[in-house]
């Protein structure tokens, strides 16, 4: 899948958000290894700590469905383009995506550009080898 398409899967997810509080659509779009594409909205609770974003379903969805998450695809339609940092993802889910995802693994932005994890998350945390089971 190109990036363009996979932006467009995360754009059309965004149509899904449930987003009483915020008013705030967030899509997301994640490619996995066997060629599967999960999407993902951002999903709010009344008690608002327990939302959670779009990039976050999309990579537990695919990996709930046991596929592997390759590239993901982010889209905040109302975000403002002068203003990239209404574009691009939170915190918790860069961790997530070098979590599941790690730093080489491709994260297409919405109306800012193409970046690795590693871009986006420099010096991020992961849990040496000799601990961790995970997949370096
Ligand atoms: N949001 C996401 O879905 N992804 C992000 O990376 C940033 C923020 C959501 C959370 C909340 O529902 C709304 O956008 C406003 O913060």
């Amino acid at each position: 899948m190109t990036p363009d398409e996979l932006l467009a899967v995360a754009r059309d997810s965004a149509s899904q958000a449930v987003i009483p509080y915020s008013r705030f659509p967030v899509g997301a779009a994640v490619e996995t290894r066997d060629g599967r594409v999960f999407g993902g909205c951002n999903i709010e609770s009344a008690s608002y700590g327990l939302t959670i974003c779009a990039e976050r379903v999309a990579i537990f969805s695919a990996k709930a469905a046991g596929a592997d998450p390759i590239a993901i695809a982010v889209s905040c339609t109302r975000g403002n383009p002068s203003e990239p940092s209404s574009l691009t993802p939170c915190g918790a889910c860069r961790q997530v995506m070098m979590d599941q995802m790690g730093p080489d693994a491709p994260c297409y932005i919405d109306g800012v550009g193409a970046f690795t994890v590693d871009d986006l998350l420099p010096l991020g945390f992961r849990l040496p080898p000799a601990i961790s089971t995970f997949p370096q």
